[in-house]
């Protein structure tokens, strides 16, 4: 159990954003476990084990997850999208829904800053955080604000949250079903891992530029199921021909990243999982190559790529190296259910049971 606790903390948004320690986002944890896997009962067992002093924090985490899982709620098709005429109608009540949870989000944003505020003028000795970068923010106040207000510092936080947690942890569910549908790449995988990481050892960041095979797994993983599978919508800001198409001013485009991942103009045999094509390959996720862009291209790409992309392969490497994972009875390779359910990220439709055992 109590490597099992040592293990939950890797991907801990906690560990990104230490000024939310203290309220244990247990929440974020417990979905991330029920995300791996609702059979491996960790979330359970996780639970118990928390002291009583932290009780309160968490709390205050779940809500903060409760309005992240509201928001992911907000990713589906609005109506009024496609016939604008009827936006003021709000026909899904998505628009005050939106107002509602923002509100929500925003109050406990609040809470953070109020209790880093009160940290700072006690002059707590500790290191420098994202919070403690925005609150000391010092700009020209040309082509950049002076500095930056309380709200806008709330949304900066909320805007990390919300973009960056689920993308990550369905990356990770997502890499782990294919190599669970694929038992050779797993095997391989796992054998190059305890070749470079070896036994009696953790994983560490250091190791994964040794892990190529890791990284194709990755890449291949993120080809199939970009998190973000249309990218973030743009709007022309002219009218422009493209493709023989006339696109108005102001028309909102949907890059189908999903569907460039799967084109068979770009990938050979593109629908089954083979990481070996990235072996040897210079194509990249950087936003170079637009065959395989799940973090965008351009200058709206992703701007926690470098976070993001590291907590893959961390999470995964070490959901690796630390266990075997199985199948529950019953479920074989080929019988998993791939279905996406479509929110703000596309995510497994079931969310992966794999039971883990000690490596
Ligand atoms: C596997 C992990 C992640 C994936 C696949 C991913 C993917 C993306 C994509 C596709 C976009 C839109 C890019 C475009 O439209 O060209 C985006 C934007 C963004 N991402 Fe990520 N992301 C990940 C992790 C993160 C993390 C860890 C953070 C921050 C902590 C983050 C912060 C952002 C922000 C702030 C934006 C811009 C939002 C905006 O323009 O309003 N992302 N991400």
């Amino acid at each position: 159990m109590k490597r099992i606790n040592e293990w939950a903390g890797i991907a801990n948004v906690s560990d990104m954003f230490p000024f939310l320690r203290k309220f244990d986002l247990q929440s974020l944890r417990k979905k991330m476990a029920r995300d791996m896997g609702k059979a491996m009962k960790i979330a359970s067992m996780f639970l118990k084990e928390r002291e009583e002093e932290r009780k309160k924090g968490a709390e205050k985490g779940k809500d903060f997850l409760d309005v992240l899982l509201e928001f992911e709620g907000t990713g589906i098709a609005n109506v009024s999208d496609m016939f604008p005429f009827l936006r003021k109608f709000d026909l899904q009540s998505l628009r005050k829904k939106m107002a509602r949870d923002m509100g929500k989000a925003m109050k406990i944003a609040s809470m953070f800053l109020k209790e880093r505020e009160e940290e700072r003028k006690k002059g707590a000795e500790k290191g420098k955080d994202f919070l403690d970068v925005l609150l000391e923010f010092e700009g020209t106040g040309k082509d950049e604000p002076a500095n930056l207000s309380e709200h806008e510092i709330k949304v900066f936080v909320l805007e990390m949250f919300l973009a960056g947690s689920e993308t990550t942890s369905s990356s990770v569910e997502w890499a782990l079903t294919e190599l669970l549908r694929h038992p050779q790449a797993m095997d391989k995988v796992k054998t190059e891992i305890s070749k470079v990481v070896g036994p009696n050892k953790k994983f560490e960041e250091s190791d994964i530029d040794n892990l190529p095979y890791m990284q194709a797994v990755i890449k291949e993983s993120l080809r199939l199921h970009p998190p973000l599978p249309f990218l973030i919508p743009r709007e022309t800001i002219q009218y422009t021909k493209f493709m023989g198409y006339d696109v108005p001013k102001s028309t909102q485009v949907w890059v189908n990243a999903w569907a460039i991942g799967r084109d068979p103009e770009c990938w050979d045999d593109p629908v089954s999982f083979k990481p070996e094509r990235f072996l040897g390959s210079k194509v990249d996720v950087k936003g170079q190559h637009y065959e395989l862009i799940p973090f965008g291209a351009g200058r709206r790409m992703c701007v926690g790529l470098p976070l993001g992309h590291r907590m893959i392969h961390f999470a995964l490497g070490s959901l690796l190296h630390e266990f075997h994972w199985e199948l529950p009875d019953g479920v074989s390779p080929k019988s998993i259910n791939m279905d996406e359910s479509m929110g703000v990220t596309a995510r497994k439709r079931d969310s992966l049971k794999v039971v883990p055992k000690k490596a």
